[in-house]
């Protein structure tokens, strides 16, 4: 029997990448995982290797009403949530000058709202169960670097989505983590390679197993300590 055996978890981007990976590791430690994802036929192969009664929740994360469905979706479905990890993103490198005003919103709306709507319609269902939440946010949410001003801001925004929160939820029993991840081996990241014009070797990144592993530490970390922030990143510098 592990800690967190029959713990409850919602997981955003649960069919790609990171938080495929921090899914698996929760259901391998015995928790039913609710996965989210737009793809449906990528979430079913790892509902289908994470058994544990886990379930597909098919959300377009862009469009508020697909929020609000989920979360009553998730009322009428578990009784209590025990984590919420929020790792679905997106990004796209484009200069300050040719930047358009709607790819800044669809960082935002991806990257921001969409964290914190799904944070605001579950807190009542995390608070009752004194449970936890993960944001995945990145180096680029401590850092601004070149060509990035529409992700870096919309990280830096989570950031201070989640530094507030932990304010006002440590008294419930709430812990609140943000990982600052570097780059890390997925889909995501062979998609900025391309962007940069760099040969792709995921081998030399951080891997998405790293992550969830760092995770799973900190949400069975006795409740006398929180950890607030995590940095990772690459052992080897490849880039
Ligand atoms: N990889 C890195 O180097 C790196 C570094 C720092 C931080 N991060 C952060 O880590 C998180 C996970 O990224 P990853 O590397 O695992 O990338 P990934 O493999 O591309 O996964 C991204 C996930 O986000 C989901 N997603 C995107 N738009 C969505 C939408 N509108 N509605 C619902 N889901 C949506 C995708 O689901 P669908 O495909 O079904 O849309 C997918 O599951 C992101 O927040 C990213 O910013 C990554």
């Amino acid at each position: 029997m592990t800690l967190l055996a029959n713990q409850v978890a919602v997981v955003t981007g649960a069919n790609s990448g990171i938080g495929k990976a921090i899914a698996l590791a929760l259901a391998a430690d015995g928790v039913k995982v609710c996965l989210v994802g737009r793809r449906m036929e990528a979430l079913q192969p790892v509902a289908k290797q994470a058994s544990n009664g886990s379930v597909c929740y098919q959300t377009d994360l862009g469009l508020d009403s697909n929020i609000s469905a989920l979360v009553a979706n998730l009322k009428r479905d578990v009784k209590g949530i025990d984590i919420l990890v929020h790792s679905a993103g997106v990004i796209r490198l484009c200069s300050f000058e040719c930047a358009t005003p709607d790819l800044l919103d669809w960082h935002y709306k991806v990257n921001v709202r969409a964290p914190y709507l799904l944070t605001q319609g579950l807190l009542p269902m995390i608070k009752a169960r004194q449970g936890q939440i993960v944001f995945v946010n990145s180096t680029a949410g401590l850092r601004a670097g070149a060509n990035a001003s529409q992700y870096a801001s919309t990280k830096h925004a989570l950031k201070a989505v989640a530094d507030s929160l932990r304010e006002e939820v440590n008294a419930d029993g709430v812990r609140v983590l943000s990982l600052f991840l570097g780059r890390t081996a997925s889909p995501m990241q062979a998609s900025v390679h391309e962007m940069e014009h760099r040969k792709y070797s995921p081998e030399l990144l951080m891997q998405p197993e790293d992550v969830a592993a760092v995770v799973i530490n900190a949400v069975t970390l006795s409740r006398t300590a929180e950890v607030t922030e995590v940095s990772m990143r690459p052992c080897v510098k490849s880039y």
